[in-house]
């Protein structure tokens, strides 16, 4: 992973909207008063969803109200890839690329994003997208895919090829309802192509598996 740096160019000034400083009071209320800090990754993310990103001011007022210096929490915003340190699109398109994702295609989507979006980590010419490459999603079954997130959404659209991927930026630009999850008409991570239906019971009834016999599992002989 590159160097995460915040961006050159800053608002001057941070501010909860009424709603986020609700949901703030929601997640500071979690932790007892001398754990008041372990709020610091939900009180980022509320801003990141509030700004679109999370802005210098923004990571010192949170430091301020959680009686933390500003660079540790920066420390925590620049660690974790979900944190934009700089403003992204109105679509934020994030590329899997680690191994399952990558065999199966995430370079080919890299591509798709570089012509269609731009360079990564910069905002498209009209602003409503950017990309970025990122570590595993937790999706491995239905490599490669991509998270596609928003300040109201965060949504994983799974089973892509270099078109579909196209289309889906193209629907995404256009604002169009799109489908998250599965974009092969797979059922969720189920296998792909027909139902697999196990016919054969000794398959899965158990009358196959071989009686074992653990350690220290005989009964005591004076019990
Ligand atoms: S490797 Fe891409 S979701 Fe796990």
């Amino acid at each position: 992973m590159t160097a995460r740096r915040i961006a050159k160019d800053q608002p001057e000034t941070f501010a909860w909207t009424k709603e986020s400083r609700a949901e703030v009071n929601w997640w500071l209320k979690k932790y007892p008063g001398d754990r008041r800090r372990s709020a610091v990754i939900p009180m980022l993310w509320i801003a990141q969803k509030q700004e679109g990103w999370v802005t210098e001011p923004a990571m010192r007022a949170i430091g301020a109200e959680l009686d933390m210096a500003h660079i540790r929490v920066m420390e925590v915003a620049s660690f974790y890839t979900m944190f934009n340190l700089a403003p992204a699109g109105e679509h934020l398109i994030q590329v899997c690329g680690t191994t399952p994702c990558m065999i199966r295609g995430s370079q080919e989507l890299n591509a798709v994003c570089e012509r269609k979006i731009g360079p990564k980590g910069e905002l498209s010419a009209d602003g409503k997208f950017s990309w970025m490459e990122v570590e595993c999603l937790g999706a491995c079954a239905n490599a490669p895919m991509v998270q596609v997130s928003t300040r109201t959404s965060d949504h994983y659209f799974e089973d892509l090829t270099p078109e579909s991927l196209e289309k889906l930026l193209d629907d995404l630009a256009a604002g169009r309802e799109v489908t998250p999850g599965p974009q092969n008409g797979r059922q969720t991570s189920a296998p792909a192509g027909e139902p697999k239906t196990l016919t054969d019971k000794k398959l899965y009834d158990g009358s196959l598996a071989k009686p074992v016999t653990l350690p220290n599992t005989a009964p005591k002989e004076n019990a």
